[in-house]
């Protein structure tokens, strides 16, 4: 069951259509039975994109469900932890949402109870950082596919993303400046896996972990010229392939993905040439993701 973290310390960059988007085409044309978790605090962009109804009583406050932020809470009042947490199903394919909770935002392992006791204060932060993959294995959430989307910033909630995550993904514009995030969250990524790796040589020997693994960075807003990237691009694709890995294929930038956002549709179910177009490079990309993250 590959859990997979759209990640980037950028925002606008497209994690959020590159979730929603792969999630829809491994339901639709893979027949994967899959879970996307909205960790997206500020947007709640694919729980808006999912239930455009929730939108309004997302930013309110007012929504009734257990989230993440339930689970994070818990830890902080050092209450006893209930497992259980809200499922939302969209039934138009076979894709379950937790959905976005705004107090994320407030999350942080400052607000855990400390002790002058550095064995607890320490078990106590790796309870923090399993928090979603607790989630997970409590309310036995069997699925082909988890995909999370998360808000572009390095918090302790990205790192609890990247704990339960096999692999993490990292959409960019495929412009100069945008691609210049991607190191740091591959270092984010070996700065988890390496302390995780302490803990479990030290206070925690029984933990089971395999290190979360970065799959790539995904072009999401490729400008073409002419059928292929422009220069500059070309120019980042190079850079990127240097550094690390890159998915081969990439999305352009045009009106078919604006258009399905307005409609509130996937660009799957939106008609017109350049529709056509992006819908084929994400189905290519899901392709490619289900090769890259077996
Ligand atoms: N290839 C594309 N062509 C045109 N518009 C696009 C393309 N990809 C994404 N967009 C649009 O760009 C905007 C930003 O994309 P998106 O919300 O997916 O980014 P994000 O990384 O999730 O942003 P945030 O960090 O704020 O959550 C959206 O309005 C989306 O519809
Ligand atoms: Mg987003």
């Amino acid at each position: 069951m590959p859990v997979v973290g759209f990640i980037s310390e950028k925002g606008g960059v497209g994690k959020t259509t590159a979730c929603y988007h792969m999630a829809i085409a491994l339901s639709r044309y893979h027949k994967k039975k899959v879970l996307v978790i909205d960790a997206d605090y500020q947007r709640g962009g694919v729980t808006g994109r999912f239930f455009p109804n929730l939108i309004e009583a997302f930013r309110d406050g007012t929504l009734p469900d257990e989230t993440l932020f339930t689970k994070y809470q818990q830890l902080y009042s050092a209450s006893s932890v209930s497992p259980s947490i809200t499922v939302r199903k969209y039934t138009p394919d076979n894709v379950d949402v937790i959905i976005a909770d705004k107090r994320l935002a407030s999350v942080t392992t400052d607000k855990l109870p400390s002790t002058n006791n550095l064995r607890e204060n320490n078990l106590s932060i790796l309870s923090h950082l399993k928090v979603i993959s607790d989630i997970i294995t409590d309310n036995n959430l069997v699925y082909d596919y988890i995909l999370i989307d998360s808000h572009p910033e390095i918090s302790d909630v990205l790192r609890s993303i990247i704990y339960v995550s096999d692999y993490c993904v990292s959409p960019v514009k495929l412009d100069l400046q945008s691609a210049i995030g991607v190191p740091t969250i591959v270092s984010e990524i070996t700065s988890v896996n390496d302390d995780v790796q302490l803990m479990k040589s030290t206070i925690a020997p029984q933990l089971v972990f395999t290190p979360t693994a970065f799959a790539g960075a995904i072009g999401m807003m490729a400008r073409e010229w002419g059928g292929t990237p422009k220069q500059s691009e070309r120019e980042e694709l190079r850079r990127l392939r240097s550094a690390g890995t890159v998915f081969k294929n990439y999305v352009t930038e045009g009106d078919g993905l604006r258009r399905a956002a307005q409609e509130r549709l996937p660009v799957f179910n939106i008609t017109g040439a350049n529709a056509d177009k992006q819908s084929m490079q994400l189905k290519k990309l899901t392709v490619e993701l289900l090769a890259k993250c077996p």
